[in-house]
């Protein structure tokens, strides 16, 4: 997390909010190559977006799509992608204005995400290109903006194309930025600060290191002071600033090396994450010239070959999780909220590790993981050393190093087909050899789907990973090849289906029992139990925390998303959550499955099952006990139960004491909803959401396990409803519902011309005018009829509806006006056009009644043909109906997600299901200041 000050010149500016976006590839010429800053279409400055939709970023465009049973399977059946080129392009606009101060400064656009291969226009001219749709990019705007006046700024976004094999959304699904700099100034991340200990073992003071990389993109050398203070974590500058001198040439870079002890320093880790503060400046001729914060972490990692992983010099075990991006609601669009919602969430069950599979992380994932405590696994997409994938590689390592979180990277994950050959091993190589020269002092690993084989990879890489393979060939390789410290870096894709305790092929459910797994994959309790007893092996990382789009194993159709989350896709839990819970967290806990509503299976025999860590548990059916079991380790205990409705209870002890209990109980009819937020307040600031919980309970309150309720949601005061979802993986149901503001166009033909002298006040541009008698002319042509010099009258009619008078807008929008032409409704000047070239637009509503109206244009042609042509449209947008936002639960539970504006206040959600009480949430928007944004 990188924060800026006031009294440097530097500033990061968001530019998420106030897009336009449309959908389709209308222009297919837009990008022209002949000519500097002449691109066509929504790339041209002049293009009129003004029936484009208006949007805040983050922005998926692929979760506002219907499912579809001919889209791709493992991306979760969007039709996005190869086979829907009509979905598949996205244009962005959006204008900025820079203040005429601002000269000199130098412009910098920076995109964090976007899903993918996209172009990017500014004021016309083609700044960049960017495939991509995992890693970060940036544009220096500087020569090509205006200063004190407006921008515009064109993004085009194709995602005919895949890049994984899980659903990947589709737009500019991450932050934009926009970066102003003195001339003279920190490169983009462009500081490193590592902290090291003697022996990697933080044993007395730390050594704190910072290489600040210094830019200067004027021609001539320029000598600067780089100065640099650690602020402590309760927010005192810690000991004096540190400082270096040095000249950096004209048009490059120097990286200035600093250095300094911390004598106490203290350390962070998932359980106590304490930042630190490192402030940089740079000064020039006595001016400051830059000011940026870095936070940072103070701890080591590392592995060792019989310990496993080591956070602070002592054996730590990973208790991670895989995950992909998205979520319910918002598809790949998670505003930073929900980074810190699912990150807490993985906490719950005692979660301290998260792999970014398969690809870079957003950067606000890591400021949740470096906050709130988590080791990350930093993946890159690709495995590659061609010179496109090191320059990803790179720009990854750079932007994510400062991270505490960050505690391993990983160059790639299954390269099935290049592994194993020497080929694969020598690519690997260098991408670890990048890992070293960049940032030394994490170590490497690959995801390697193979067992007990040294070939290629494995043979190279620092850590060896282990997709799967649970099992004698892990501890035959262990024994092979005793040096080389291990991790499980892909584990478990056990499957299971939130309150489900049967599998149904047709419905698309499996079993939430820990009995399901694809053949190349384990239970949980069989991955775990068997790493909990090698401590060599580090622990790992469970595919996966919350269950995604796409990948619907063990089914397909009309299953839509995966089943191998701990969580499911809203972030309920699964019971597996509180199998990791007992055997990942210190809390006594019992927990039983399953539910306890099973009408019509009365006297049948029921697996009940327990969770818990505790040394014995005993069960009770309606009072009467069903025996204790001793607690086997890193396992459950179960009951072979004949059914009666009830109360079925599970008592934990610990040295003979209860110390936990779990029930559940048979619950009656669905008779209320019940909301629930995570948060009772959030900010307002416009982005932060509130997560809130539906639940349906029966007369008593209590939660009804089985209720499969369509919920009906309507939100009051200043906010607004962003996203639905119940974690069902076969729901077809939307996650989210855009305004409908249909517009609809009518061409303006028919048209009549009169030659006259000139084109001002004329009398012919009125309202009544006998002009049956005129020329009729096609205004649709290329090329209009009038030579150079020449002047005419256009008229024709338009037919306008009672309706069509409350629109939101009536435009007339002309092909082309040629040269310069005057437009008249009803005899009343509408508006004027001087340049040929726009297609100009007016919004003509005022000056319409209700039945036939005039419509008249005076042009003057001043050079070549000109005139009336490319054809004349109206274009009535009419009111967006507010959508009507519903969800089913499923097995009891929806969710809802809430977002702010910058307006404090107070949210109103209710919530109505037939045939059950409705329920009303507040959720106070407090005041917040909202992020620096562009104008
Ligand atoms: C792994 C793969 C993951 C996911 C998983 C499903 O082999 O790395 O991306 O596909 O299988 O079990």
């Amino acid at each position: 997390m990188v924060s800026f000050a006031a009294d440097s010149p530097r500033e990061h500016l968001s530019l998420d909010t106030n897009w336009k976006f449309h959908l389709g590839d209308d222009w297919p010429n837009a990008l022209r190559l002949d000519k500097a800053g002449e691109s066509g279409g929504p790339a041209a400055e002049k293009f009129n977006d003004q029936g484009w939709r208006t949007l805040n970023l983050p922005h998926d465009w692929a979760i506002e799509l219907p499912f579809d049973r001919n889209a791709d399977t493992s991306h979760g059946f969007k039709p996005v992608g190869p086979g829907f080129p009509k979905n598949s392009i996205g244009w962005y606009r959006r204008t900025f204005e820079l203040p005429k101060d601002d000269q000199g400064k130098r412009i910098g656009l920076q995109f964090d995400g976007v899903f993918r291969d996209s172009t990017v226009w500014v004021n016309g001219w083609l700044v960049g290109r960017h495939e991509s749709g995992y890693y970060p990019f940036r544009h220096d705007l500087t020569d090509i903006v205006r200063f004190g006046g407006k921008n515009t700024l064109t993004v085009k976004v194709d995602a005919s194309k895949f890049e994984g094999w899980f659903y990947e959304g589709a737009g500019i699904y991450r932050h934009v930025w926009l970066d102003k700099t003195a001339p003279v100034a920190i490169a983009p991340d462009g500081v490193f600060v590592s902290t090291d200990f003697k022996k990697n073992m933080p044993d007395g003071p730390a050594r704190l290191q910072v290489k600040a990389t210094v830019l200067n993109t004027q021609w001539n050398p320029t000598t600067v002071t780089v100065s640099c203070t650690c602020i402590s974590p309760n927010g005192t500058p810690s000991g004096a600033g540190f400082t270096q001198e040095g000249e950096v040439e004209a048009a490059g870079t120097r990286e200035f090396d600093l250095s300094k002890l911390i004598s106490v320093p203290e350390l962070w880790s998932p359980e106590s994450p304490t930042l630190y503060k490192l402030v940089t400046t740079v000064e020039a001729d006595g001016k400051m010239v830059d000011r940026q914060e870095t936070a940072f972490g103070i701890r080591t990692v590392g592995f060792d070959k019989d310990k496993g992983f080591l956070l602070n010099g002592k054996p730590y075990v990973l208790k991670g999780t895989c995950n992909h991006q998205d979520m319910a609601g918002v598809g790949a669009a998670l505003p930073d909220a929900l980074q810190y919602f699912r990150v807490a969430k993985l906490k719950e069950f005692g979660c301290n590790a998260y792999r970014t599979s398969h690809n870079p992380p957003t950067p606000e994932l890591l400021d949740a993981c470096d906050h709130l405590g988590m080791i990350v696994m930093d993946e890159s997409r690709l495995l590659g050393s061609d010179e496109e994938n090191l320059r990803r590689w790179d720009t990854q390592i750079l932007r994510d190093r400062n991270h505490p979180s960050v505690g391993i990277w990983s160059v790639a994950n299954e390269e099935f087909v290049v592994q194993s050959t020497p080929q694969g091993g020598d690519v690997a190589h260098t991408m670890q050899d990048y890992v070293k020269r960049l940032d030394p002092l994490r170590p490497v690993t690959y995801a390697a789907p193979e067992g007990d084989s040294f070939a290629g990879i494995n043979g190279v890489i620092e850590v060896r990973g282990w997709n799967y393979h649970v099992g004698p060939d892990m501890d035959k390789y262990h024994a092979k090849h005793p040096a080389q410290p291990n991790v499980g870096t892909e584990q478990a894709s056990t499957v299971c289906t939130r309150g489900i305790y049967q599998n149904d092929k047709q419905r698309g459910y499996v079993s939430a029992y820990d009995d399901n797994a694809p053949d190349w994959a384990t239970t949980t309790e069989r991955w775990w139990s068997y790493f909990a007893d090698r401590p060599w092996l580090s622990g790992g990382f469970v595919w996966t925390g919350f269950d995604y789009r796409g990948e619907p194993t063990p089914y397909a159709w009309p299953c839509i998303n995966s089943h191998f989350g701990v969580l499911d896709t809203c972030g309920f839990p699964k019971d597996n959550f509180y199998y990791y819970q007992a055997w990942w967290t210190q809390r006594a806990m019992v927990h039983l499955l399953p539910h306890w509503t099973w009408p019509g299976k009365e006297g049948q025999e029921i697996d009940v099952r327990c969770f818990s860590n505790c040394d014995e548990v005993e069960a009770f059916l309606n009072g009467q006990s069903l025996g204790k079991q001793a607690m086997p380790r890193n396992s459950h205990v179960r009951w072979k139960v004949k059914y009666a409705p009830g109360t079925l209870l599970a008592r934990g002890f610990k040295a003979g004491q209860v110390v936990a209990e779990d029930k559940v109980e048979t619950t009656g009819a669905p008779s209320a909803l019940k909301l629930s937020p995570d948060r009772p307040a959030i900010h307002a600031d416009g982005e932060d959401v509130g997560v809130v919980t539906v639940a349906v309970v029966d007369a008593q309150g209590r939660f009804v396990p089985v209720a499969d309720n369509l919920v009906r949601f309507e939100l009051s005061g200043p906010g607004k409803i962003l996203g639905v979802g119940n974690g069902d993986p076969s729901c077809h149901e939307p996650d989210t519902y855009i305004d409908q503001a249909p517009t609809r166009s009518v061409a303006l033909d028919q048209w009549r011309m009169k030659g006259v002298p000139n084109p001002n006040a004329r009398p012919e541009v009125a309202e009544e005018v006998k002009d049956g008698h005129w020329d009729l002319m096609d205004a649709r042509a290329a090329s209009g009829p009038l030579n150079p010099g020449q002047s005419a009258v256009f008229r024709t009619r338009f037919t306008a509806k009672a309706e069509d008078l409350t629109a939101r807008s009536v435009m007339i929008v002309f092909g082309m006006i040629d040269d310069e032409g005057w437009v008249y409704v009803n005899g009343q000047l509408a508006g004027e056009s001087h340049d040929w070239s726009s297609s100009p637009v007016f919004d003509i509503r005022k000056f319409l009644h209700s039945g036939e109206n005039t419509i008249a244009v005076a042009v003057k042609n001043n050079e070549a043909q000109g005139g009336l042509n490319k054809g004349v449209t109206v274009q009535i947008a009419e009111k967006p109906t507010p959508p009507d936002w519903k969800r089913s639960v499923f097995n009891g539970l929806a969710q809802i997600t809430l977002q702010s504006t910058s307006e404090p206040g107070e949210l109103k959600l209710t919530a109505h299901a037939d045939g059950v009480a409705p329920a009303t949430l507040s959720v106070l928007t407090q005041p917040y200041p909202v992020k620096p944004t562009v104008p």
